[in-house]
Order: structure tokens, then C-alpha cells, then sequence
């Protein structure tokens, strides 16, 4: 059976970033995976165009909202293409097919009698596109999920008949119970079914930006809630309302990929939808972690947002990929650090991987001009045996989404080889004459890079492809060297420039500096940016976070005491910043940082290895005075 593997599709309110490279190299990796164990998959992304964030981004860039779109939407495409991302599908809610289904889909429910006409009052999240009641929300007005400020809103709506999929929604997840992973995730989703469902509000009125009801509904002061129509995404491209496009089987074996925040769209909503149109449900919902910057959520207003085209273009696409892959178990959340990225490549990839290809190919044509042949490996049975129950292990870790362990296991052969090659020293063995062992040596690494290359494919395309191509082998080498772990007997080897060149350090200081300058602004601009002097009363860290200090800072009479969050514990110990006095932005919009309001932000310089310093203030300054 085909599988079907889809990204979330991404809001066109901003451009990509890291976290957006991240779950699309996830989904990439999982149809490499499947492609190389000889499965048909399909991969689907695309872009979320409607609702009224987007329109608030256009009219704030002062374009047409379909300008706008089209021009994020594009650059989504072109980054994936330029990543050589296997997808399939782009799709994009603006598309006429798309538009098609969400309206059948919504005629479909109606006619199920899943939907009906109320009135909605609560509060509603603009940046995430979700409705809160007064109970969810924090602090009275605040989005919990991303810490913005809500809107109220009153007004008529449809509704989708959600409690009535309750209990088939329980006994689902019941009867297959490894659907959502990390387990831990599928628990918290029970919990919240557990907790009772509302019905949700489908429909918006009050702009235009959306798909409107179908034409039987007779009512055109609605149109679609973005996430009924976003979600549909992943089935119209099929031909669902459209039988020309005819590809609905490929939903028989879905599996989703997702953001942690966007779990609950997915594992509750999506399948109840799918139930009220009489449809196959997920097979998998993977839910990733986020990344964050200096244990900080990433946000274009702080400025501090990873962009994947720079670091591939900094460090390579495949470094990048190894290093999102390799760095987080997936589901966790973990920070974006060059260092660790380089350090990652420069071990893991030059000095492990790369070195190993170099050093095969070096002494193979010193030895053999590039021919190497054996065929009895007895000197070395313990180490293939070690190699092929880590290679035996390894299809757990994909099927269980660890890919992390994925790669430290895969680690282990080349380390393997790595290690063989001290240990028996071929540069000796020549010199005594022992010519068939060196050969057997060399033999035995060059399979170990056989299958470790085969095995990367899903991770580093390109360079595994690289290896393949110096080796000589192929993906029709899989059945006899993965499947029935056989070894090659002859390799006709093609020496290839190194794979992984370390990475220098001026490369990256020069690389922060240029990203780091920002647009030049007015002193107009300037002005509304208010910074004063603050003395530390207390600096506490943040549980669960291994960067975040909350600090709680005096800014004298007339403004009092501020609670800000700070990205600084890894260079500051709490009780050695007391009383220092800070220079603090205190007219920033208070956001929440892990579900810890913050009333600012405290200015820090930050050098090319990502070193923070605190900027103080060393005079007796009164608390309060301004800085600017
Ligand atoms: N449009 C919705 C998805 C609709 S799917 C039917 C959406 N879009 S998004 O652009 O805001 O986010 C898309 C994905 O990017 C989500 O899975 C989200 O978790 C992920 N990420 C956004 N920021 C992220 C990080 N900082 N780190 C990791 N992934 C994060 O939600």
C-alpha cells in the first residue's frame, strides 16, 4: 500500500524558519525511509493562506491579501526546492480544487447532521487562529498556548457537532493505542478528550478572507474557520469533492506530521472531521518539539529567528539536516546553537564519517590502485557480528520515530570501523607482508560504509549517494547487505574530494555579523523603544528550562518592580546578578516564556560564539532613568 506522509501546511504570515525546515526534513526523511526499504510514499505540503492573521500581515505590508500570499507561498516552495525536499503535493488553500472540497466537505457534515447554527462568545487567539473560553485563558485575556493577547468576540457562527465524537474518538485511540507519538503526547490528548468536548465553531464572520458556506447554506455572511479549511488541505489535493484528481487511496495510510502545539487541531478535531465524512483516519500523528533560541521562543518581534536558507548555505544542508535530526529526541523541545552544530559536524560528520571515506580511499589506492578484494573475514567475526546486531537494531528506532537513536546506532559501525583500523594498523600488516589481511580490512570497512551509506539515505541524501557512488554500490544493494546482511566481496573504489570539510570558526563569526545587521530605522522609530535602569531583586531559574532566569527588577517609584524572563542562565548564576543594575526595554508587549509572564526585556550583548553579557549600568544611577 502507498504511504502518505504530510508537513503541517504553513501560515504565509511570515516567512520560513528553522522550525518550519525542521518538520519538513522530518517528513523527507520519513519518505526516504519508506522509498529505501522499497515502499511507495507520497508527500504532501503546502501553505495556510486564509484567516485573519494573514490578512492583518498583508494590509500591514500594505499588498493585496492573494499578493501577499502568493508571495510567502512561493518562497515556502522555492526553499523546499532548493533543499531537494521529495514532496509530492504543494498545496495551498487559495487553490480552486481546494476550495471545491472544503465546501463539500462542509455540505457533507450538514447534511450528517454534525452541523448547526449558534452563537459563539469567548475569546479568540489571532496569532494561533483558535477559540478559548474564559476559563482557558490566562491571566483573563491571554492565549495559553502562545501568550498573546486574545479578542473577544460575540458573534453568530456554525458549529460542528464535536461532543457527539467523543466517545468514538476515546474508544479509537483505545483500540489503537500507538497512533500519536511521543507516547506521552496520546495522554495528554486522552486527558483533554477525558475533560469533555465542546462543539466548535467552524465559521467566522466580520472579514472576508476565507472560503465562503457552500451555496445551498444560503448565507454569505460566513466563511470557513481556517482550520476546518487547512485541514482539509491534506485530502482535496487527493480529489476529495473532485473526482478528476482521483488519488484518494494514498489517505488509506496517512501519517501527519506536526508541531506539539498544533497537536490537539490534528488528534482531536481532524479525526472527528474525518468521521463525520465517513473517511479512513490517520495512522500516525508524530508530534515533534520546538526549537527555541536561547531557551526563548523564536519570534520575528525579539528578532531572534533562525533562518534555515542561512545556515544551510553557512554550514551545508546536509550538516543542518544531520543536526536537527541528530541533536533532539523527537518530541522534545531544544535550543538552535551554531556551536553545537558545528561541533556536531565537525566530530560527527569530518571527523568520524568523512575521515572514514578518506582514509579507506587513501589507503585503498596507496595499496591496491582502488581494487579491493576478500572473501573470508574470519580475523574479523567478532566485529561483524557487532556491526550487524547494531544494523538489525536500527529499523526500531525509525519505526518508533527516535531517529536520534537512529543515528547514534548508526554511529557505532563507523566508529566500529574506525576503531578496526587502529587496531590493526594496515600500514604494519603491509610492512610485514600481510597484503590479503590489509585487503580484507579495507574490505570489511568499505561494507561497513556500504551499508552505513544505504542506511543514511533517509537523513543525508546527497552525501550518502556520494559514498555510494566512491563505493560503487547502489540502492539494488539493499535485499543483499541490509535485509540478508551480506558483505561485498569486491569494491571498485572512486576516490571523491571530502565529504564533510571541517567547519572554521572565521567562516561563522563572519556569517553572525553580516545576519545580525538589521533594517536601518528613524529616530522616530528609535524613540518608541523605551529602555531604563533597573536594580536585580532577585533572579530565580525557570523549572524545566535549562537557559531561563526570572527576574524580578525594581525600575524605581514611578514604574515599580517588572517580572522579566531572560535567556541568561547559562552565563549568570542567580545569586551572583543580584543587585546588579540592568538595562531593561520596558514597553515591549508582556509575552509569556514557558508560561512565565514577561514584562520586558533585559539587553545583553551576545559575541559570535553566542556568549551573553549583561549591559550595566556601573554609577549610582536612580532606578528608573532612561537610557536612550
Ligand atoms: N497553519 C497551521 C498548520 C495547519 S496544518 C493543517 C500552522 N502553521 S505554522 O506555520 O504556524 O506552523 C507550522 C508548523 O511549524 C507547526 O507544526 C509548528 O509546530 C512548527 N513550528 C513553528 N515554530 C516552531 C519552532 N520554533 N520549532 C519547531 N517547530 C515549530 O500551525
Amino acid at each position: 500500500m502507498t504511504k502518505y506522509v504530510t508537513t503541517p501546511i504553513y501560515y504565509v504570515n511570515d516567512v520560513p524558519h528553522i522550525g518550519h525546515a525542521y518538520t519538513t526534513i522530518l517528513c523527507d526523511m520519513f519518505k526516504r525511509y519508506q522509498v529505501l526499504k522499497g515502499n511507495e510514499c507520497v508527500l504532501l505540503t503546502g501553505t495556510d493562506e486564509h484567516g485573519q492573521k494573514i490578512e492583518n500581515s498583508a494590509k500591514l505590508k500594505q499588498k493585496s491579501t492573494q499578493e501577499y500570499a502568493d508571495e510567502i507561498s512561493f518562497k515556502f516552495q522555492n526553499l523546499w526546492n532548493n533543499f531537494g525536499i521529495a514532496y509530492d503535493y504543494f498545496v495551498r488553500t487559495t487553490d480552486k480544487y481546494h476550495d471545491i472540497g472544503v465546501k463539500y466537505a462542509f455540505e457533507e457534515m450538514y447534511r450528517n447532521g454534525d452541523i448547526y447554527k449558534g452563537h459563539y462568545e469567548g475569546n479568540y487567539c489571532i496569532s494561533c487562529e483558535t477559540f478559548f473560553t474564559k476559563r482557558q485563558l490566562v491571566d483573563e485575556f491571554f492565549c495559553p498556548d502562545c501568550g498573546k493577547e486574545t479578542t473577544p468576540l460575540k458573534e453568530e457562527s456554525y458549529f460542528f457537532r464535536l461532543s457527539k465524537y467523543e466517545n468514538k474518538l476515546l474508544e479509537w485511540y483505545k483500540e489503537n493505542p500507538n497512533i500519536i507519538l511521543p507516547l506521552h503526547k496520546k495522554n495528554e490528548i486522552i486527558k483533554f478528550i477525558e475533560g469533555g468536548l465542546s462543539d466548535l465553531s467552524i465559521t467566522r464572520s466580520g472579514f472576508k478572507w476565507g472560503i465562503s458556506l457552500p451555496p445551498f447554506v444560503n448565507d454569505d455572511k460566513h466563511i470557513i474557520y481556517v482550520w476546518l479549511d487547512a485541514l482539509l488541505s491534506y485530502i482535496t489535493p487527493l480529489g476529495f469533492g473532485n473526482d478528476n484528481l482521483n488519488k484518494m487511496y494514498f489517505f488509506n495510510d496517512a501519517t501527519h506530521f506536526v508541531g506539539k502545539d498544533i497537536l490537539r487541531f490534528h488528534a482531536i478535531y481532524w479525526p472527528a472531521f474525518l468521521m463525520s465524512l465517513n473517511l479512513p483516519l490517520p495512522k500516525k500523528i508524530y508530534a515533534h518539539g520546538w526549537w527555541t533560541r536561547d531557551g526563548a521562543k523564536m519570534s520575528k518581534s525579539v528578532g531572534n529567528v533562525i533562518n534555515p536558507e542561512e545556515i544551510a548555505n553557512t554550514y551545508g544542508l546536509e550538516n543542518m539536516r544531520y543536526f536537527l535530526i541528530r541533536e533532539v529526541p523527537f518530541g522534545q523541545d531544544g535550543d538552535f546553537s551554531r556551536k553545537a552544530l558545528i561541533e556536531r559536524s565537525n566530530s560527527e560528520l569530518s571527523d568520524t564519517l568523512g575521515n572514514l571515506l578518506s582514509r579507506l580511499l587513501g589507503m585503498g589506492e596507496k595499496y591496491f590502485n582502488l581494487t579491493i578484494e576478500s572473501n573470508n573475514f574470519d580475523y574479523l567475526k567478532n566485529e561483524i557480528d557487532e556491526v550487524a546486531i547494531i544494523i538489525e537494531s536500527l529499523e526500531y528506532y525509525m519505526e518508533n520515530m527516535m531517529p536520534n537513536r537512529y543515528l547514534e546506532e548508526l554511529w557505532k559501525i563507523f566508529n566500529i570501523a574506525n576503531l578496526s583500523i587502529t587496531k590493526y594498523a594496515p600500514w604494519d600488516m603491509m610492512k610485514e607482508q600481510k597484503v590479503d589481511d590489509v585487503a580484507t580490512l579495507l574490505v570489511f570497512v568499505a561494507n561497513i560504509l556500504a551499508k552505513g551509506s544505504l542506511l543514511l539515505y533517509p537523513i543525508l541524501p546527497n552525501s550518502s549517494k556520494e559514498i555510494m557512488k566512491s563505493l560503487g554500490v547502489d540502492f539494488s544493494h539493499y535485499n543483499k547487505i541490509i535485509l540478508d546482511n551480506e558483505l561485498i566481496n569486491t569494491f571498485k573504489l572512486t576516490k571523491i574530494p571530502p565529504l564533510f570539510p571541517k567547519i572554521e570558526k572565521p567562516a561563522i563569526e563572519t556569517n553572525i555579523n553580516k545576519i545580525n545587521l538589521k533594517d536601518e530605522i528613524n529616530i522616530k522609530q528609535f524613540d518608541k523603544i523605551d529602555i531604563r535602569v533597573g536594580k536585580i531583586l532577585e533572579a530565580k531559574r525557570i523549572e524545566k528550562s535549562n537557559n531561563l532566569l526570572v527576574l524580578n527588577i525594581d525600575f524605581g517609584e514611578s514604574i515599580g518592580t517588572r517580572q522579566i524572563v531572560s535567556g541568561i542562565a547559562n552565563f549568570y548564576k542567580p545569586e551572583n546578578i543580584n543587585g546588579v543594575l540592568a538595562c531593561a526595554i520596558i514597553n515591549l508587549k508582556p509575552s509569556k516564556i514557558m508560561g512565565v509572564l514577561s514584562q520586558g526585556m533585559i539587553l545583553t550583548t551576545e559575541d559570535s560564539k553566542g556568549n551573553l553579557s549583561l549591559l550595566s549600568v556601573y554609577s549610582n544611577t536612580e532606578l528608573g532613568s532612561k537610557i536612550g
